[in-house]
């Protein structure tokens, strides 16, 4: 499989779509889990869903099933969710509060910092610190939590260090969860990915979101040369002429993550209807009212819309070759009261519509890439260069993942 899929990703034809194999082949999607999800950091949830000791979040990613869990100290934890006596899971649910995690097989209680505290009847030999929950890799930064299932796990201080500039002045540390929708689009985890990096389909497809969100590539930032124009920099110029200790131009490394301050439409503060703030309470301390969006992206896992008022994640999380989860969390500040200082319908129902649009020409692209008919084809240089962005990176990731590794000198 490596050698093919090597040669595959060689013959890639640059600036089209990818081959039809890549979003259909059951071998490409388990070496994208391998070579991607396996090994990179991945978003996972806001530190603020996990509010209480002991509240915990599952996560399952291709094979590896993931609990989430706020210790007693207040630290958040993430383990593998297999018990160690005989590898039952742990935790069933979505997500819940629990004061010990208990295995539901034989009881083997583990204490939230993954120790194993009891188990009946094992003799007088058994060392129960041998048997502590197995530790996934898990950092928090700037609210958001991210975990790495890799053993190895690739640096993260050089993103956390270029995105806390941005994050900071949003204050997710005092975020409180408004609403969380996962919906399951049929499509593989790319087509989800090459959707959103481009608002070519966006006027016929978003009618809500197009009463906000700008059309124009270039205010979005996608100019196919990476310059900037002097719309968004004239944008840029005047969220920092606020004074505000924070980062808002256009900032990138390697490929895999952006961030970049984008302003919406005309007088639109917020993803409304009308436009108008979706949370009376801001959450964070963002001057400019208008400031518009701060697009973040992660590849393989997250992209973002953090707003003057409220903030948005989504987490991209694949289920099968055609099939991918797609989770929506909605912030807003952890004062601001429901039907007070926002209304929910009000708050989310532009982004409800959107990714269920969304869903729908996935699926369809999905469908149509499944005929035997199907051929490759051109991105538009002039609204899709951030599709191309993306392809660029997966084969790039998935070339420098599938290269044998140096044999360690003896
Ligand atoms: Fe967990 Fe037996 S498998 S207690
Ligand atoms: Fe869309």
């Amino acid at each position: 499989m490596h050698a093919a899929l090597t040669d595959m990703l060689a013959r890639r034809q640059p600036g089209y779509s990818l081959d039809q194999a890549f979003y259909t082949d059951p071998d490409i999607y388990a070496q994208d889990l391998d070579q991607i999800f396996y090994r990179e950091w991945l978003y996972a949830i806001p530190a603020c869903q996990l509010t209480k000791t002991g509240a915990y979040a599952r996560i399952q990613i291709g094979a590896y099933n993931v609990v989430i869990v706020k210790g007693s100290d207040g630290q958040i934890r993430a383990f593998h969710n297999s018990c160690r006596h005989r590898g039952s899971v742990l935790c069933k649910e979505r997500d819940g509060q629990v004061a010990k995690l208990v295995c539901p097989y034989h009881q083997w209680t583990y204490d939230l910092d993954g120790r194993l505290i009891w188990a009946r009847d094992m003799g007088p030999d058994f060392d129960p610190t041998r048997f502590s929950l197995r530790p996934v890799h898990l950092r928090e930064f700037c609210g958001l939590v991210y975990i790495c299932l890799a053993d190895d796990v690739p640096d993260f201080d050089a993103y956390a260090d270029l995105a806390r500039p941005y994050l900071e002045i949003h204050d997710l540390h005092r975020a409180k969860v408004a609403y969380t929708s996962s919906i399951v689009e049929k499509g593989n985890w790319k087509l989800v990915w090459e959707n959103n990096r481009e608002c070519y389909h966006c006027g016929g497809t978003h009618p809500a979101l197009c009463r906000s969100f700008p059309l124009d590539p270039e205010v979005a930032g996608v100019s196919a040369d990476g310059t900037i124009s002097p719309r968004l920099q004239a944008h840029f110029d005047r969220c920092e002429a606020t004074g505000a200790q924070a980062q808002f131009r256009l900032a990138g490394f390697a490929g895999q993550y952006r961030f970049a301050r984008m302003p919406l439409q005309e007088t639109a503060v917020s993803y409304t209807m009308d436009g108008k703030a979706a949370s009376r309470r801001a959450l964070g301390r963002v001057a400019l009212p208008d400031a518009g969006s701060l697009l973040a992206f992660h590849y393989p896992s997250t992209w973002n819309h953090f707003l003057p008022d409220i903030s948005l994640t989504f987490r991209v999380t694949p289920i099968g070759p055609q099939e991918t989860e797609v989770t929506t969390t909605w912030l807003v500040d952890k004062d601001a009261v429901e039907g007070v200082d926002y209304d929910l319908k009000r708050l989310t129902e532009v982004w409800v519509a959107t990714n269920d649009e969304d869903r729908e020409i996935v699926e369809g692209n999905q469908q149509g890439i499944n005929s035997p008919a199907y051929l490759p084809g051109p991105y538009s240089p002039e609204q899709e260069s951030g599709v191309e962005q993306f392809v660029d990176w997966y084969v790039q990731t998935m070339q420098r993942g599938l290269t044998p590794r140096a044999v360690a000198a003896e």
